[in-house]
């Protein structure tokens, strides 16, 4: 198991401990029970076993990282300041280097419309707020009702920026906000699948002259390296994605469609 795994089973298992845990333990006995006897036999399922294997550990075929790395400076002004908004992260959030440089490249690109797979507690969100022109409008989408969603930004004044959206990312539809958006976030579930689709759902996003996506957990996440160098490899949009040294951040300003 990898140091990031690690972290991300004590955050959750912090969480647990802190609530009361025997309807946890009937919820989630009831639930491995039938994945275990119904599982192979739906999509869901099927995905949910895989997810489950991989987050025990299982992963013989973990993939190398194929992206071409790039120093910070290669991609946004890396020796000019930022302001970091709460400061103080915990292990789900990106790392303060990965913060700044996502508000660099930010600050540098001067999007319009942004979109975040994966809200967590809205850190992030908050960060990106802060640093895209005053005008930007930012879009969030979380699957979990869980009231730590967000709640960075819930009550401060870049609320009125900020469109929060619960909703299972893999179920997402582009709809009414495709080809209008020009930064990317993705870091939800890590799982091939859903990178999968959080990518063409960013693909779809993204306005017809091009923009930026970002992905985070990449070389740290076996699911995310393995789609994002599929993608760089076979899909001419994203031949530009390189990822970012000392982070899990891996880049792609995408040229127009
Ligand atoms: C690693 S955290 C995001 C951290 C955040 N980007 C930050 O830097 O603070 C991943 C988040 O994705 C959410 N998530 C997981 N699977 C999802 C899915 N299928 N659709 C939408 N959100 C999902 C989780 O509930 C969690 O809040």
């Amino acid at each position: 198991m990898d140091l990031g795994r690690w972290r991300e089973r004590m955050t959750i298992s912090h969480h647990i401990t802190s609530k009361k845990l025997l309807p946890k333990w009937v919820q989630a006995m009831g639930r491995a029970a039938k994945v275990a006897l119904a599982g192979p036999f739906s999509k869901k399922g099927r995905l949910e076993i895989a997810a489950l294997a991989d987050y025990l550990g299982y992963n013989p075929d973990r993939p190398r990282p194929w992206l071409p790395q790039a120093e910070p400076s290669e991609i946004c002004d890396a020796e000019s300041e930022v302001s970091i908004l709460k400061a103080v992260g915990d292990d789900t959030n990106v790392t303060a280097r990965e913060l700044a440089i996502l508000c660099l490249v930010v600050r540098q690109i001067r999007p319009r419309r942004i979109f975040e797979f994966g809200t967590y507690d809205g850190r992030t969100t908050l960060n990106l707020a802060h640093h895209a022109p005053p005008d930007a409008r930012i879009v969030t989408l979380d699957c979990s009702l869980d009231t730590h969603v967000g709640r960075c930004f819930r009550g401060h004044p870049y609320t009125a920026r900020i469109e929060q959206r619960i909703g299972d990312s893999m179920a997402f539809e582009a709809g009414a906000d495709a080809a209008s958006i020009d930064f990317v976030f993705i870091d939800a579930n890590h799982m091939a699948p859903y990178v999968r689709r959080d990518t063409e759902s960013a693909l779809a996003l993204l306005r017809r002259e091009g923009g930026t996506i970002v992905w985070h957990d990449y070389a740290e996440w076996p699911g995310v390296t393995s789609v994002v160098d599929a993608y760089a490899q076979r899909e001419p949009r994203l031949r530009n994605t390189v990822w970012v040294s000392g982070t899990h951040l891996a880049v792609c300003r995408v040229a127009a469609a």
